[in-house]
């Protein structure tokens, strides 16, 4: 394990000095990041969260990586200022894919990414077949040829670029209802591929996603399964905190670096998670 990930404080900190309000900064780039929140209150329900959405930066996965780059770790770098967080927690594959070296370069405190769950469909997958879904800009990443070329060797990964499933997941959590005939349209391109028809497992690998997973069911039909990373995450964001003390002594925040009368329209979903105070950035 790297210093940067030593279990029980950030760098330079120490269990002294780290106060037991202080939050884990989770990060996405819009609403995808409560599907690991989701998970992380089952396993820390006491830790403090502050939740960081870019809606101003919505979507990343029409960006290069460039602009992706600079922006994440710009933005982290302000809020880590700001908030002070025991643990930065970037709840998004497109920008853990792009921007994960480059923010554990810049901050001194344990950064956990999210990685697209391959290895765990992989051994998944009966038929040797499975798809993978993430944003365009995800699904280009050399990241993902890595563990492609570790995991899925003698299987077949089919890959497909769903950008249209983030702003049908942003807009569920406002409180629309979504057709399935949309969410079909936006992953067609996958099981259009040769030997799509034989995907038995795919991976979801933008956390907006499994906030569509009865749509994505209801889509793909009854013999395929889904995976996702957030169980994943959500175990490594709790073994690097493993000992540490947590007091909430406000209620927890949700953070937009957009618009916050259009962030309140999420005042119900949020406050599912136990996000109570939502405030601009
Ligand atoms: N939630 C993000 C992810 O996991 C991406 C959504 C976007 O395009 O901004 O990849």
């Amino acid at each position: 394990m790297d210093k940067k990930n030593s279990p029980s404080t950030g760098f330079g900190r120490t269990e002294e000095t780290l106060r037991p309000d202080s939050p884990i900064l989770l990060f996405d780039s819009g609403v995808g990041g409560l599907t690991v929140l989701g998970e992380l209150r089952k396993l820390l329900p006491q830790a403090p969260v502050i939740y960081a959405a870019d809606m101003a930066g919505l979507p990343y996965g029409t960006k290069s990586e460039a602009e992706i780059a600079a922006r994440v770790a710009g933005l982290l770098g302000r809020m880590a200022e700001r908030y002070q967080p025991r643990l930065v927690c970037i709840a998004c594959n497109t920008a853990s894919t792009i921007a994960l070296g480059m923010v554990r370069d810049v901050l001194e405190l344990p950064i956990v990414g999210t990685v697209p769950a391959i290895k765990t469909a992989a051994a998944l997958t009966k038929t040797g077949v499975f798809g993978l879904l993430g944003t365009e800009a995800t699904m280009r990443q050399a990241y993902v040829d890595d563990l492609e070329h570790q995991f899925a060797v003698g299987k077949r990964l089919l890959r497909h670029g769903a950008n249209g499933l983030v702003p049908l997941a942003e807009a569920k959590l406002r409180g629309a209802t979504i057709s399935v005939d949309a969410v079909a349209q936006a992953v067609k391109g996958l099981v259009l591929q040769h030997h799509g028809g034989e995907i038995d497992t795919v991976v979801l690998a933008c956390t907006h996603f499994p906030l569509l997973e009865p749509e994505l069911r209801a889509a793909f039909g009854p013999n395929v399964a889904f995976v996702d990373g957030s169980q994943g995450i959500a175990r490594r964001v709790a073994h690097l905190l493993e000992g540490q003390g947590f007091a909430r002594t406000t209620p927890d925040r949700a953070v937009t670096t957009g618009d916050l009368a259009d962030f309140r329209r999420l005042e119900d979903a949020l406050s599912r998670f136990d996000l109570c105070d939502l405030i601009a950035f």
